[in-house]
């Protein structure tokens, strides 16, 4: 079936083109409020996305491939962002990597077998001087230590059922 934004999203959806000087400007917005419903921006929602703005699927998949905040492929609901540039990295920032990924026994671009946490590596996430950080769902965490990053997983996992990972999260591995 195609992808149809729900009722209220939908509202929300004509309401930002009220707030952009043309359709293409709407794209980014549209794309994030199709996420939010599915989940990542699958060729359905593309397709939806292009119809909508009165773009082709190749200018709106142009923008998705662009941006790595938008899936393109299913995620966990628990996403986790660690900043790999230069100030993270000085920081810990590998290590927490590291630790991460034992933890989670997955890799950047993979699901936990649980089904609870995707990993993924990040550019700059703008908090240099607070580094190292990482930012789960829309959350940043700053100045962080393996101790508190093992209390904010904790955390979330707690408040998290177990599920079944999404298709492909590891074979998507090598091109995150
Ligand atoms: S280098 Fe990590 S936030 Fe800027």
């Amino acid at each position: 079936m195609p992808f149809q934004l729900t009722p209220e999203r939908d509202k929300h959806a004509d309401e930002l083109f009220t707030r952009y000087p043309t359709k293409r400007a709407v794209c980014i917005p549209l794309l994030h409020l199709c996420q939010e419903q599915n989940g990542w921006v699958s060729d359905d929602v593309i397709e939806y996305v292009a119809t909508r703005l009165g773009l082709s699927t190749a200018q709106v998949k142009g923008v998705v491939t662009f941006y790595t905040m938008f899936h393109q492929r299913p995620v966990a609901p628990n996403v986790v962002w660690v900043c790999r540039t230069l100030s993270c990295e000085i920081r810990g920032g590998k290590t927490i990597q590291e630790h991460l990924e034992k933890r989670l026994g997955c890799h950047a671009g993979e699901t936990s077998a649980d089904g609870k946490f995707s990993l993924r590596k990040a550019e700059c996430l703008a908090g240099c001087g607070q580094a190292p950080m990482l930012q789960l769902n829309d959350e940043l965490y700053e100045n962080l230590t393996l101790a508190e990053v093992d209390r904010i997983i904790d955390a979330v996992a707690a408040k998290t059922p177990t599920q079944a990972a999404p298709a492909a999260s590891h074979a998507a591995a090598a091109k995150e």
